[in-house]
């Protein structure tokens, strides 16, 4: 199957290729060199940048599958651990596969001492985000031969194991409690909940409750192929900046509040609607005010425009995790409350708005007892396989190239360059006077 372009009056032939599950790309690797045009998609919304065989996603009919498997399978049964294992490698671990596996997650859980001592001058308000892609970047130091392929599986290890280590350190700094060394004894999730909230000075016990939804928060962020952190791994891991280089890359994409920042500001949106007397109205009308900065937070998606099945799993977890540990918060009350609203809403219908992974992930943080600034470094530590699967699958294709996109360039036309003496004053050169 071919598709055609008309350009100028001349046609052009593409190679159509299709995937998997039927999704249709046009091939235009050739179309600049053939055509002399590029192809203009601010957002890259309309842009294919690999083929993968990790992740498939239908925003159409809410579907998320990891190598294969549904999203409500794998959160259902699985382990962070195997789903780490299975975007990384490929497959369903063995038995065997799997012990070899959480033995190595836990014997590089320990950070240098010389790295933890990184943690001491940063100012107390530094955001825990920050902290996470420094000290990432800072593991190249550590780990010189990032970049070495016969490392490569082994500094996997070490990002996997260590980032937990970190993302802990960096909330017990924030509370100003004492580091707590990982245990040999703990699986991957419950050494991060002991590292996370146990003190020395008394015994901590995971709770099999806390565990069972700190694995679903994990597995439902592990992956979601080319989204914003993602494609940022992906850019930079293609110039063969190391692992940890380009991990650290996209832990600063998913800061932002438009992605991972999100669910951050949904537990401070949802503050201030029960701060402002629960008035929906205003704030459902602020977000479809086009002259107001407002968005409804944890609302729309670039790719899923029916139901977000993550957002799904998760509000009945909030209902679950909150029953168990018999906590009612009020929060989730006004989430469930705006979301009805919302969906009731011509202007969110017709956009095909609705509740994004992070709109319910802050209500079970919350209630697992972590601070707001918190929330961002979960859903990191949640998207660390998936970051890892992809930048690995794009070291091994053959096809993959730097990545360079081009632009339409809209600025001046040549023109003489202006000697200083020449130029025209065109605003106040006087400096502004701050009175003391
Ligand atoms: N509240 C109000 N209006 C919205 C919202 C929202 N949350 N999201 C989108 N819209 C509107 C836009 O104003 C636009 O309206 P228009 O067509 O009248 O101009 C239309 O819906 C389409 O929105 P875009 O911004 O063009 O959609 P895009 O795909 O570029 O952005 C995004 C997706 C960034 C997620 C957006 O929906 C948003 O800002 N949501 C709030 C932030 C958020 O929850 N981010 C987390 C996303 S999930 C994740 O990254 C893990």
């Amino acid at each position: 199957m071919d598709a055609k372009l008309v350009l100028e009056g001349k046609e052009f032939e593409f190679p159509v290729l299709v995937g998997t599950e039927n999704e249709v790309g046009i091939d235009f690797t050739k179309l600049r060199p053939r055509t002399g045009a590029i192809g203009l998609d601010p957002g890259f919304g309309n842009t294919g940048s690999c083929r993968s065989t990790i992740t498939f996603i239908n925003g159409e009919k809410g579907i998320l599958r990891y190598r294969g498997y549904p999203i409500e399978e794998v959160a259902e049964a699985a382990t962070f651990e195997e789903v780490c294992y299975l975007l990384i490698f490929g497959h369903l671990p063995t038995r065997g596969e799997l012990e070899t596996f959480s033995d190595q997650l836990t014997h590089h859980s320990m950070i240098h001492e010389s790295l933890k001592k990184f943690f001491d001058d940063f100012p107390p308000t530094a955001h825990p985000m920050m902290i996470l892609s420094a000290m990432v970047a800072s593991l190249s130091a550590f780990y010189t031969r990032a970049g070495e392929t016969e490392d490569v599986d082994l500094n996997i290890i070490r990002l996997l194991a260590k980032a937990k280590t970190i993302a802990a350190y960096s909330f017990k700094r924030s509370v100003g409690q004492p580091f707590v060394y990982p245990r040999n004894d703990l699986s991957y999730t419950e050494n991060f909940l002991h590292m996370l909230f146990a003190v020395p000075a008394e015994p901590y016990n995971v709770s099999p409750v806390m565990d069972r939804v700190l694995n679903l928060l994990l597995i439902l962020h592990a992956d979601h192929e080319q989204n914003c952190s993602t494609a940022t791994v992906r850019v930079v891991g293609s110039s063969q900046a190391n692992l940890f280089a380009a991990v650290s890359a996209g832990i600063a994409a998913l800061w932002g509040p438009l992605h991972g920042g999100a669910n951050q500001r949904v537990i401070e949106m949802l503050g201030m609607i029960r701060d402002d007397g629960k008035d929906y109205k205003k704030y459902v009308g602020k977000a479809k005010d086009k002259d107001d900065d407002f968005r409804l937070m944890g609302f729309g998606h670039r790719v899923y425009k029916n139901f977000d099945p993550r957002a799904t799993i998760l509000k009945k977890a909030a209902d679950e995790l909150l029953g168990e540990l018999g906590i009612d918060d009020p929060l989730l009350e006004i989430a469930k409350h705006l979301e009805e609203i919302a969906l009731e809403d011509e202007y969110f219908l017709e956009r095909k708005l609705y509740p994004n992974v992070d709109f319910y992930s802050g209500i079970l943080y919350r209630a697992m007892g972590l601070p707001t600034d918190m929330y961002t470094v979960m859903f990191a530590l949640g998207r660390l396989p998936g970051w890892i699967a992809q930048w690995k699958e794009m070291r091994e294709d053959p096809r993959a190239r730097i990545s360079r996109p081009r632009q339409i360039y809209t600025g001046e036309a040549q023109r003489p360059y202006v000697p200083l003496d020449l130029r025209v004053e065109s605003r106040s050169t006087e400096p502004e006077l701050v009175k003391v």
